[in-house]
């Protein structure tokens, strides 16, 4: 048996406790014929044994030329695996492959834990579960309070897919031979856009969000979305890449543009307010905090930007239009659902769980930002409507998401009367499978709309 706190230490055959004292001879059982690999053959498990170890033989001469009592072939770990005894007799009768006893490092390990026994626990109780501030084991997965989070960790699992497997090559002739100077200037600024909020998304849910979870089930979704996020980004930058835009000068663009910037910075507001080292979220006012900041990522950055964010560039595909990049958007769309989707229900469960009351003056106050941010970046982008899409458009339908996303939240709407100026927006959320975007692949993925909000 291998000895888990330090693997790389030779295993110990098992033998009955009678014959202990030939334990204390282990070389004969190092004494092999079998063969030492080739250099070659050495695997990056090999390498990483060779490498971290300063004695540890590097190469095959080296390995035929040591001592095999201090290291053993992995063909030789492998035998003994099955007939090793218990782990603690490993380190006080087996030398290490580094050929030393005992370091201070591991003679003070020794002690604590002699100086701490192992205690039984008793098993989890899912009810001990919460979603923050919770009492459960955050390094086991199950019994599941939360069952449903585990379901959007297995249907994000059917969504893979990289830049690399849409093709591109319409994009390059239609933005430099087809699209108007308006319709470029759409097309530019809806990337300037989003290659900045997606690292901005990313860091919310891997460095703000993730840290605070208690139940695992709630983490592991959340740790596929941080990977998704990245995807995003390697998107945007494969279609300027593609298409062969100044990648300084879009990057660079929400630092010069302040309609673009303003929305980065509400964002960044919302995020710095929980990334601080002393948040604490047994403080009402810290998790109340919490909850509008994660609802601001979900229910608005998430589900309303970037649910309408993508559309202007849908338009241009409804022409027959930069297909290329539409149809990388409309699977970082199917992504954004479900991030949405989650956010939405975990924010709620926090709500439900923690008796957190939001003061209806900041849900109101959180609208009225995100509207009026929205209002003036659509009037930068369409200072002139484009062919089936004017500001008023995009406005109108960033009021028409805001009220499905509250009423998802279990608010007011707060946008009444608000009309679907987009009717087709829905539509590209809800990718059939029968689309078959790919032609080099089967798209078995889950749909948008196949989702549930509960
Ligand atoms: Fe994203
Ligand atoms: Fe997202």
């Amino acid at each position: 048996m291998l000895n888990w706190d330090d693997p790389l230490a030779a295993p110990v055959p098992r033998v009955p406790a009678a014959q202990n004292d030939a334990v204390a001879e282990p070389t004969a059982k190092y004494e092999t014929t079998k063969p030492v690999p080739e250099a070659n053959e050495i695997t990056s498990d090999d390498q990483s044994a060779s490498t971290s170890q300063s004695s540890a033989p590097a190469t095959q001469e080296e390995v035929t030329t040591s001592d095999a009592t201090t290291a053993p072939t992995k063909a030789q770990v492998a035998e003994s695996v099955s007939t090793a005894p218990d782990l603690h007799i490993v380190e006080t009768t087996t030398p290490s492959i580094a050929g030393s006893i005992s370091t201070p490092l591991q003679q003070r390990r020794q002690a604590e834990d002699a100086a701490k026994p192992f205690t039984p626990m008793a098993p989890i109780n899912p009810e001990d579960k919460r979603v923050v501030n919770g009492m459960g084991d955050i390094n086991q997965l199950a019994p599941f309070k939360y069952p449903w989070a585990w379901d959007f960790f297995l249907n994000a699992n059917k969504n893979h897919w990289t830049p690399l497997d849409v093709n591109m090559t319409s994009d390059i002739s239609d933005y430099h031979h087809k699209l108007s100077d308006d319709e470029r200037h759409i097309f530019e600024n809806v990337l300037a856009y989003l290659t900045t909020s997606d690292i901005l998304a990313m860091r919310n849910i891997g460095l703000a969000v993730m840290e605070k979870m208690t139940a695992p089930e709630l983490q592991i979704y959340q740790a596929r979305q941080v990977y998704e996020e990245a995807l995003h980004t390697w998107t945007y930058q494969h279609c300027i890449e593609t298409i062969g835009l100044d990648q300084s000068e879009i990057y660079n663009r929400y630092r010069m543009v302040p309609e673009i910037n303003q929305k980065i910075q509400i964002g960044n507001r919302r995020l710095n307010a929980v990334m601080r080292p002393d948040i604490d979220l047994r403080n009402p006012d810290d998790l109340e905090e919490f909850v509008l900041s994660y609802t601001f990522f979900s229910g608005i950055f998430e589900g309303c930007w970037f649910y309408n964010g993508f559309s202007p560039i849908f338009a241009l595909q409804r022409r027959g239009l930069m297909k290329g990049t539409a149809e990388q958007l409309q699977y970082i769309m199917r992504d954004e659902v479900m991030h949405c989707s989650f956010g939405i229900r975990v924010a709620r469960q926090i709500m439900q769980e923690e008796n957190v009351k939001l003061d209806p003056r900041d849900i109101r106050d959180m609208w009225d930002e995100a509207d009026a941010a929205e209002e003036a970046y659509s009037k930068f982008l369409l200072p002139n409507p484009i062919l089936g899409y004017s500001q008023q458009d995009h406005h109108e339908q960033f009021r028409f998401i805001a009220n499905r996303r509250a009423r998802q939240l279990g608010f007011e709407e707060p946008f009444p009367g608000a009309k679907n100026a987009l009717p087709w927006l829905d539509e590209q959320s809800n990718m059939r499978k029968e689309k078959n975007f790919f032609e080099t692949r089967v798209t078995e993925y889950q749909t948008g709309g196949a989702l549930k909000w509960d």
